[in-house]
């Protein structure tokens, strides 16, 4: 289990059209949220840990890896993920740099545990990560005691200097960001006292939900007592949202499609795009709803229902479907009337301004859009042919070869080496169900 290091890479998919209906079923890779925090809070545990459905993209190997440099063990056994953690205060100080590669969640989740232990570190990160805001992870640290220096701009490098103790927080965050509020409270879990974090808008819950299972009491709060014992877990990851909102989509907008995503992470602080889905006038029906490990997860059928219907998303759905917002955009090229997107100016600032790659991308193909700072409203209509660049950023790039299954004619998708950061078998699935997905180049 070790990144694959295609970063870099020139990945181009030639994609469409569909030449038939998507049907079968599919059991969508791990959730990348859950997979971090089960290796992270498996490191801070004492003794094993047991993983099922742990996502192996890259993002999450960028976590194991880092975990592993700390001094966790890792072994694989029938589809099993054991791991052997170092134990809250028996982590060992890194022989080098820690590369986060594309991902923001492992660099601001492993600043909240790295601020607090005896020794230095750096947290390093690719291009992409390189440009993005770590201000809103560093402030807190600070605030809480915590050594840390960065790159021009509060960008990283994060260079973490050996702490002599935190002090607990009552953080008021000013962005619903669920990274921001694990980072503080993973690092509350070694500061003196009570921290407690409050944001704005429910970001993603899955630190609550899952630091019970490791024997860490937050007494239905979102706060958690400095000096909390991590105790090894046996968890189960369930299928991604953010990943079977690809065939969502794509079922949505094939003719004829008829598909199963099976086992589906339902957390409601992720399932916005059901709900948009099923107002835009989608045929989507949940079934087998159950909970698994903390979790609620269940079946989703989503089957062709001709051309849906725009809808406004703004507020307190925008947190529930964040990472879904690039899909919805490509949809929203298709639809009735005119798409009206607010409140996202967060996307501004994801693996790349995602505003304005698909911005980019969904004019090239002739749909009429205005980008706004903090959303976009995309009028549906027929969609052209021709190249697109999903410019490294992994949902851009899906989102476009999704909606290029319906273009007239095929579409080429530069850009798209990172999909492998969350989604290492999304061309394979989508040919499988039916889609039209060729590789052209691979640098
Ligand atoms: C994530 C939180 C979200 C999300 C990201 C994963 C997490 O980011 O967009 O893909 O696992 O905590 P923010 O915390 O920046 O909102």
């Amino acid at each position: 289990l070790s990144p694959r290091g295609t970063r870099g890479d020139v990945v181009i998919l030639r994609v469409g059209p569909a030449a038939s209906p998507l049907g079968g079923d599919l059991t969508p890779p791990g959730d990348k949220s859950i997979s971090h925090r089960a290796l992270i809070f498996a490191c801070l545990a004492d003794g094993e840990t047991r993983v099922e459905g742990l996502l192996e993209s890259e993002d999450v190997l960028a976590t194991a890896a880092a975990c592993r440099q700390l001094g966790m063990r890792m072994q694989r056994e029938n589809g099993v993920v054991i791991l052997q953690g170092a134990g809250r205060d028996g982590l060992q100080a890194p022989a080098a740099e820690l590369d986060m590669g594309n991902s923001g969640t492992a660099m601001r989740l492993l600043a909240g545990v790295l601020a607090a232990q005896p020794f230095d570190s750096v947290l390093v990160g690719d291009e992409s990560l390189s440009q993005r805001p770590m201000m809103r992870v560093v402030r807190p640290l600070r605030a809480m005691g915590a050594r840390i220096e960065t790159a021009e701009d509060g960008k990283p490098p994060l260079r973490i200097g050996a702490s002599d103790g935190l002090q607990g927080i009552d953080y008021e965050s000013p962005v619903a960001s669920a990274q921001v509020k694990s980072c503080v409270l993973l690092a509350g879990l070694y500061a003196r006292g009570q921290t407690s974090v409050r944001e704005p808008l429910k970001s993603r819950d899955h630190t609550e939900k899952m630091l019970p299972a490791f024997g860490v009491d937050l007494a239905g709060q979102c706060s958690v007592t400095g000096g909390s014992v991590l105790k090894g877990a046996t968890l189960r990851v369930p299928a991604d949202m953010s990943s079977a909102a690809f065939f969502m989509v794509a079922a949505a907008l094939i003719p004829g499609s008829d598909l199963l995503l099976r086992n589906v992470g339902l957390n409601e602080t992720r399932d916005g795009i059901v709900r948009v889905l099923k107002s835009m006038g989608a045929d989507l029906e949940v079934r087998g709803i159950r909970e698994s490990g903390g979790e609620k997860v269940g079946d989703i059928r989503i089957r062709y229902a001709g051309r849906l219907r725009a809808v406004d998303i703004s507020g307190a759905l925008v947190p529930a479907l964040i990472d879904e917002l690039p899909i919805i955009l490509a949809l929203a090229a298709t639809c009735d009337g005119t798409t009206r997107i607010r409140d996202a100016s967060e996307l501004r600032v994801k693996e790349s301004d995602r505003l304005a790659v698909m911005a980019r991308g969904l004019e090239t193909l002739g749909v009429n859009l205005t980008e706004y700072e903090d959303g976009m409203d995309v009028t549906g209509g027929p969609i052209g042919c021709g190249e697109v660049d999903g410019e490294g950023d992994h949902r851009c790039a899906m989102s476009f070869c999704v909606l290029g299954q319906v273009a007239p004619g095929p579409v080429t998708v530069r850009g798209c080496h990172n999909i492998d950061t969350s989604y290492p078998t999304f061309a394979d699935d989508l040919a499988r169900l039916g889609g039209s997905v060729e590789r052209v180049s691979d640098g």
